[in-house]
């Protein structure tokens, strides 16, 4: 019997309630298939980690973590610690230590979902999102000085590396050319933005030439967010830098239906560490607790993981079961529903054991 060493770090707000929901699936739909299983191992980092500590993780973080299969993650915030504290004390480390380059986000209405787009349903928007994950914006260079003068400068570069955009353009292109429709938009600034974003354009165009039978064009992102809006279908897989895909996530979640649906996989395509697999909507505490955080978007990157590690069956079963659930109507609030966590995570473990294909 194979078994999986997964490590999960439930961490803040809603994390711990979706991760615990998580892992109760997963195990129902290991009972059920046989052959696999997990072994979850759970780490307690995250805020009140650093309260206790000074710090998000242990400085030996990154070892403990490398020998794992995958990391299932839940959520990083609090309000008392600053966001750019528990960002770059957990997650982006992971991300980075583990070079983790390519963050794949899928975007569906799900059945059951209504969207806030007059006259859209499932079918009328597929997409999948693929985000520079290692640099770009997110690269962490710059620097302040003359603190609290009148003279205060602060610094923020974004890196391009040709390295760097050159394999997620691959990975991007590989994934168009793996769905039916075989078609990416290359998400650019290259008009305002005349170094970096025109670099990413050309590189775009030459790895292009590798994928003949994929059909690409180039959008500005501010062009992006209106043809996203107005014509969803005319889109379906999309690469983007780290920052301008972090902003169409959150617009694509939004057209979808609920950012409590949108799944996240940082990814090692080479697969030298662990991959980690997250829910997209952050901690929640405004309804830390109250049991109503809705687990789909967890449920769904916890397909993400299946994939990676190899079970494609055993993942497409489990979204299967995810959206049979979706349109029974059993919902949280934030998507129209009046279901609990709990509620929406029984009726998916009872559609897994109840399921023969
Ligand atoms: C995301 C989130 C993060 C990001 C936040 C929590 C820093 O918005 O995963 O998209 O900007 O990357
Ligand atoms: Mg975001």
């Amino acid at each position: 019997m194979k078994t999986f060493n997964i490590a999960t770090i439930p961490a803040d707000g809603i994390g711990p309630e979706v991760i615990e929901a998580g892992v109760a699936v997963l195990d129902a739909l290991a009972a059920r298939d046989g052959g696999y299983a997990f072994n979850f191992r759970t780490y307690d980092w995250g805020s009140d980690y650093y309260k206790a500590h000074c710090k998000m993780m242990p400085e030996d973080g990154l070892e403990q973590l490398k020998g794992h299969d995958a990391i299932f993650f839940g959520a990083v915030g609090a309000p008392d610690v600053p966001d750019h504290i528990t960002l770059w004390g957990l997650r982006l480390p992971i991300c980075q230590g583990f070079d983790q380059y390519a963050n794949v986000r899928p975007t569906r209405i799900l059945p059951g979902i209504s969207p806030p787009l007059r006259d859209r349903g499932p079918g009328d928007l597929d997409w999948v999102i693929v985000r520079e994950n290692s640099e770009g914006e997110y690269a962490g260079h710059g620097g302040r000085a003359h603190r609290g003068l009148p003279e205060e400068v602060a610094t923020e570069t974004a890196i391009f590396t040709r390295v760097g955009v050159a394999r997620i353009m691959r990975h991007a292109f590989s994934l168009a050319q793996s769905r039916p429709r075989r078609m990416l938009t290359v998400v650019t600034k290259s008009n305002a933005q005349r170094h970096g974003m025109v670099m990413w354009d050309e590189i775009a165009a030459e790895v292009a030439a590798e994928f003949p039978d994929v059909t690409w064009d180039m959008m500005l992102v501010n062009a992006m967010t209106v043809r996203m809006t107005l014509n969803p279908a005319s889109l379906d897989t999309i690469v983007a830098t780290n920052l301008h895909a972090d902003i169409l996530s959150d617009l694509a979640g939004a057209l979808a239906g609920s950012l409590g649906v949108a799944p996240t996989a940082n990814i090692d395509p080479e697969r030298r560490f662990p991959s980690m697999f997250e829910p997209i909507h952050g901690s929640a505490f405004d309804i830390t607790g109250k049991g109503i955080a809705n687990p789909v978007a967890t449920f769904w990157t916890a397909c993400q993981m299946l994939e990676h590690l190899g079970e494609v069956v055993p993942a497409q079963r489990l979204m299967k079961a995810v959206e049979d659930v979706c349109a029974a109507g059993i919902l949280t609030p934030d998507v129209g529903g009046t279901a609990t966590t709990r509620e929406v995570t029984e009726a998916v473990i009872e559609t897994i054991r109840g399921s023969n294909h």
